[in-house]
C-alpha cells in the first residue's frame, strides 16, 4: 500500500476531525460549565463591541498561512505554506469553497491549485488548475459543509479578546470558548471578517493551525459554489497517450512485509517513490496506519493512455477518485495543469495508480487500443526488494532533509535510493535483495 493521499485528503481528513471532536455545542463551555448565568452574559459585554454578525453569503480573495505538514508532501518543520487564495460561503446553502494557490518551496514553476468545495454533505478536492481535476472524497464516511463563523456571534461561544490591527485594519478579535487544541479565532471590524485562525487536531496529539486574511468582501459566491461538471465524471485518458503500445515504467513501493500485489495500489517512478518514502517517514504518517517496511523495484508495461489518479490505501487496498480501469498518474502535490497526469516531464517525478480492473491477465500486455477498451497494465517482473532499514543506514533521511532545505529538487535524494537497488555492496549505499525469488511466478 502506498498511503498516497495527498494534500487534499490530509486536509479534508482534519476538516472530519474537527467537525466530530468540535461539534459546536457540545465540545465547548457552556455558560454553566464557565461559572456563568443567562444573567451574568450583559453584565460581561458591556465593554465589549458587538459580537460580529458575518454575513452568511460572500466570497472574498484571501492570504492564507497554513501550517499543515502534509500539504505539499515535505519533511516537518519546515516554514508554513503561504500563498493567495479565494474564499466563497453561503450558510444558508451549505455551501463553502477554499482555494488556495502554493508555489513548491524553492521550485517557482510548480503551482498547486486546490480547491476543497464543501457543499452540504459532500467534500470535493479540485485540484490540477487550468485543466482541474475533481475527486469526492469520502474518507471516513460524513464530510461536509461547516460554518466557520456563526459561533463569534453567540455569546455562549465566543469571547472577546481585544482590539488588533490586521494589514493595516483594525478589527476586534474573538476567540471560540474551547477546552481543547481545536480552536478558532475571528478579529472582525464590525460585521466583516479580516482574518480566521483555525487550528485543527490531529489524531497523534498534536495540531496545525490555518490562517486567512481576507480581502475585501464580495457578493459574487455562485460561480465558486456550484459543482463543476468535472465532478461528474473522470478525466479522459491522455490524448497524447492514445493508440500507442505500452511504455515500461520503472516502478517503486514502499510496501509491508509480505504483500506483493501491486493491483489497486499506488506506485512512484524513481523519483516520485524517493520523495514520498522520505516524507511518509519523516512525517509519521500515523493518521492512515500502515507498516511499510520493504521497497520494492519493479519493471511494469504500460498504457501510456493515463487517467485520473487514484488514492489508494491499505492491505486490502481500499481505492478513491480515480479511473477504475485506465493506469492513473500525477506529480506529487499535484503540481501543474491537469496535476501533469500526460505531461511528459516532472522535477518532482510521478506517482502511478495500478487499478486492478485494468491488470493484465497471464502473459498479456496493454494493447494500443487501451485507451478504449481492455487492460491497461501488466507485471515483468519484481526486480528487487530492499528493507528499509539498509536505506535509512545509508543516510537517506538526511540526505532528504538536505535537498529539502536547499530546494532545488531532490536529486541527491533519488541517487540515493537508485543507489540502494543498484548493487549490494554497502560502501556505494547499495543494498541486500531480501526476497531475491525476483520472478514473476511470485507476483500475485
Ligand atoms: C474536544 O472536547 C470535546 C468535549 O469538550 C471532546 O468531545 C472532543 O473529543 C475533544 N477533542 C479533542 C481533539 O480532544
Ligand atoms: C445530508 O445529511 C442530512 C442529515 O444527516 C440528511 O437528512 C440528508 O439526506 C443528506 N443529504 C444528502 C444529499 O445526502
Ligand atoms: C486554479 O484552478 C481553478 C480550477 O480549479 C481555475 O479555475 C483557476 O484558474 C486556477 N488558477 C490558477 C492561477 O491557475
Ligand atoms: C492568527 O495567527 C497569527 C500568526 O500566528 C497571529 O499573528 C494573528 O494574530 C492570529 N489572528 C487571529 C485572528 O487570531
Ligand atoms: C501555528 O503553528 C506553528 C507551527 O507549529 C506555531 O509556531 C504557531 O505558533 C502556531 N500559531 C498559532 C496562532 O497557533
Ligand atoms: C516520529 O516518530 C519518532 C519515533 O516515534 C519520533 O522520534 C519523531 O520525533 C517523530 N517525528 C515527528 C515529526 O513527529
Ligand atoms: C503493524 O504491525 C504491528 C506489529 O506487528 C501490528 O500490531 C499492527 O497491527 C500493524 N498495523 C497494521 C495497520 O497492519
Amino acid at each position: 500500500m502506498h498511503s498516497r493521499l495527498c494534500l487534499g485528503i490530509c486536509f479534508g481528513c482534519t476538516f472530519h476531525l474537527w467537525q466530530t471532536h468540535l461539534a459546536i455545542g457540545d465540545s465547548v463551555h457552556q455558560p454553566e460549565a464557565a461559572g456563568m448565568t443567562e444573567a451574568m452574559l450583559p453584565v460581561i459585554q458591556r465593554s465589549q463591541p458587538p459580537r460580529p454578525q458575518v454575513p452568511r453569503r460572500f466570497s472574498a480573495d484571501m492570504r492564507f498561512v497554513s501550517y499543515d505538514p502534509a500539504w505539499a508532501y515535505l519533511p516537518i518543520g519546515f516554514p508554513p505554506a503561504i500563498g493567495q487564495g479565494v474564499f466563497a460561503c453561503d450558510a444558508d446553502a451549505k455551501a463553502m469553497s477554499i482555494r488556495t494557490m502554493r508555489h513548491f518551496p524553492g521550485m517557482e514553476q510548480l503551482v498547486t491549485n486546490i480547491t476543497y468545495l464543501y457543499l452540504e454533505n459532500s467534500s470535493h478536492h479540485i485540484l490540477g488548475g487550468r485543466n482541474p481535476v475533481c475527486r469526492e472524497i469520502h474518507l471516513s464516511g460524513q464530510k461536509s459543509y461547516s460554518d466557520l463563523f456563526s459561533w463569534a456571534a453567540n455569546p455562549h461561544l465566543s469571547e472577546y479578546i481585544g482590539q488588533k490591527v490586521v494589514a493595516g485594519r483594525a478589527c476586534s478579535l474573538w476567540n471560540l470558548r474551547s477546552k481543547n487544541q481545536s480552536k478558532m479565532s475571528l478579529c472582525a471590524a464590525g460585521n466583516v471578517p479580516v482574518e480566521l485562525n483555525i487550528t485543527y487536531p490531529k489524531n497523534d496529539g498534536s495540531s496545525f493551525n490555518v490562517s486567512y486574511q481576507f480581502g475585501p468582501l464580495s457578493s459574487q459566491v455562485s460561480e465558486h459554489l456550484q459543482k463543476p461538471h468535472i465532478c461528474d465524471r473522470l478525466a479522459p485518458g491522455c490524448e497524447n497517450g492514445r493508440n500507442r503500445g505500452p511504455v515500461s515504467l520503472d516502478a517503486y513501493i514502499f510496501h509491508p512485509a509480505g504483500e506483493y500485489n501491486l493491483e489497486d495500489q499506488d506506485v512512484g517512478d524513481l523519483t516520485g517513490d524517493a520523495l514520498f518514502i522520505c516524507v511518509d517517514r519523516l512525517q509519521n504518517k500515523s493518521f492512515m496506519d500502515h507498516n511499510y517496511t520493504l521497497i520494492s523495484r519493479y519493471a511494469l508495461e504500460i498504457s501510456p493512455a493515463f487517467g485520473q489518479y487514484a488514492l489508494c490505501n491499505g492491505y486490502p487496498p481500499t481505492c478513491v477518485g480515480g479511473d477504475p480501469r485506465l493506469v492513473g498518474r500525477k506529480t506529487p502535490s499535484s503540481v501543474g495543469d491537469g496535476e501533469s497526469r500526460c505531461a511528459a516531464e516532472n522535477p518532482l517525478g510521478f506517482w502511478f495508480s495500478l487499478p486492478k480492473g485494468g491488470r493484465c491477465e497471464g502473459q498479456r500486455r496493454p494493447g494500443k487500443d487501451a485507451w478504449a477498451t481492455g487492460c491497461s497494465w501488466s507485471v515483468q517482473k519484481r526486480l528487487k526488494t530492499i528493507h528499509q532499514d539498509c536505506l535509512f543506514k545509508h543516510d537517506y533521511l538526511k540526505i532528504c532533509m538536505a535537498d529539502a532545505h536547499e530546494r532545488k529538487g531532490f536529486a541527491r535524494t533519488s541517487r540515493a535510493l537508485e543507489a540502494a537497488f543498484a548493487s549490494e555492496d554497502p560502501s556505494i549505499g547499495g543494498c541486500a535483495d531480501v526476497q531475491p525469488e525476483s520472478s514473476t511466478a511470485v507476483v500475485v
